[in-house]
């Protein structure tokens, strides 16, 4: 049986019925946007800051969302509470919708809604104890001026293509360059690491998706009266890091012990404990949770 529930513009339906046409232009041109939202004592985290980045995605194609805003979040929340038990991964996918087989998307007029919820993942303990293993990919990011990685959209190719690299060295994930050579983000969190006592991060002028993890991270940070800094860093001084860590919303703030066969000073470094620490604070406040 599957392990995932299924809704089609706000339907639930089974895995083997969960058909899209061929001519919806999501599946033709990856022409699609897509937000994933985790539950915490069973409510949506951080739903609201989502929903802005589902709009952001949605204007900066062109395509505004035609439902309302508590529609999206009813079909969140109806995928969860769908599921039988335990916390979710609660993914929702927008579509163009179907038009003629063309990159013209003017008469493609009716969205799908997609919504698919498993249960959330787990990473392994060891990870969070020890750090996990990390690879810097070949394949870069994407350009600003190219499909925006700021926009979470349907297109994640050369996220696939780095997180085999990663696969292939038996590693987790996988942080990728822009075409600068400038340290971007990984396939599906955000980088931060620590150099004499200032936490740093990649600016979102770089190329990369503005993660909700991410800006929590940053409020954490001046909460703790931490220096933060959002910058332009190469790959040397990331490896040459006292201590890395990767954020999102399934691995929440993750240590890093290896990037490639380089091993990382502290791990996990005091600070990233610290940081870790106050965020799982954030995610049980219940002003987080709707
Ligand atoms: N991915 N960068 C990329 C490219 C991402 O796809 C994600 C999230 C993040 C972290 O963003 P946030 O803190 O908002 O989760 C950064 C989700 C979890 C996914 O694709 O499953």
């Amino acid at each position: 049986m599957s392990d995932y529930t299924i809704s089609i513009n706000g339907q639930f339906v089974e895995e083997r019925d969960a058909n899209i046409s061929v001519l919806d232009h999501g599946f033709l041109f990856g022409d699609s946007i897509y937000e994933v939202v985790r539950t915490v004592n069973g409510k949506l985290f951080a739903a609201d800051r989502h929903l802005k980045r589902l709009h952001n995605s949605a204007n900066s194609l062109e395509m505004p969302l035609q439902q309302s805003d508590e529609w999206y979040l009813d079909r969140w929340r109806d995928l969860h509470a769908k599921r039988a038990s335990g916390e979710s991964y609660l993914r929702i996918i927008i579509t163009r919708g179907v038009g003629p087989l063309s990159l013209d998307y003017t008469q493609c007029e009716k969205q799908n809604v997609i919504g698919i919820a498993k249960p959330l993942n787990k990473w392994p303990d060891e990870d969070y104890a020890h750090g996990c293993k990390v690879v810097l990919a070949e394949v870069r990011r994407n350009a600003k001026q190219a499909t925006d990685p700021a926009i979470k959209s349907g297109n994640y190719l050369n996220n696939v293509l780095a997180l085999k690299e990663a696969r292939a060295a038996g590693a987790t994930e996988a942080i990728m360059l822009n075409v600068q050579g400038h340290i971007t983000e990984a396939t599906t969190s955000n980088v931060f690491f620590v150099k004499d006592g200032v936490v740093k991060t990649p600016a979102l002028k770089e190329g990369l998706l503005e993660g909700v993890t991410r800006g929590f991270i940053l409020q954490v940070c001046k909460d703790l009266g931490l220096t933060c800094e959002e910058g332009v860093f190469t790959r040397d001084e990331l490896l040459n890091a006292d201590e890395v860590f990767i954020t999102g919303t399934t691995r929440d703030v993750m240590p890093v012990g290896y990037i490639g066969r380089e091993k990382i000073k502290f791990t996990p470094g005091s600070l990233t404990i610290k940081i870790a620490n106050a965020y799982h604070d954030v995610l049980h406040d219940p002003k987080n949770q709707m």
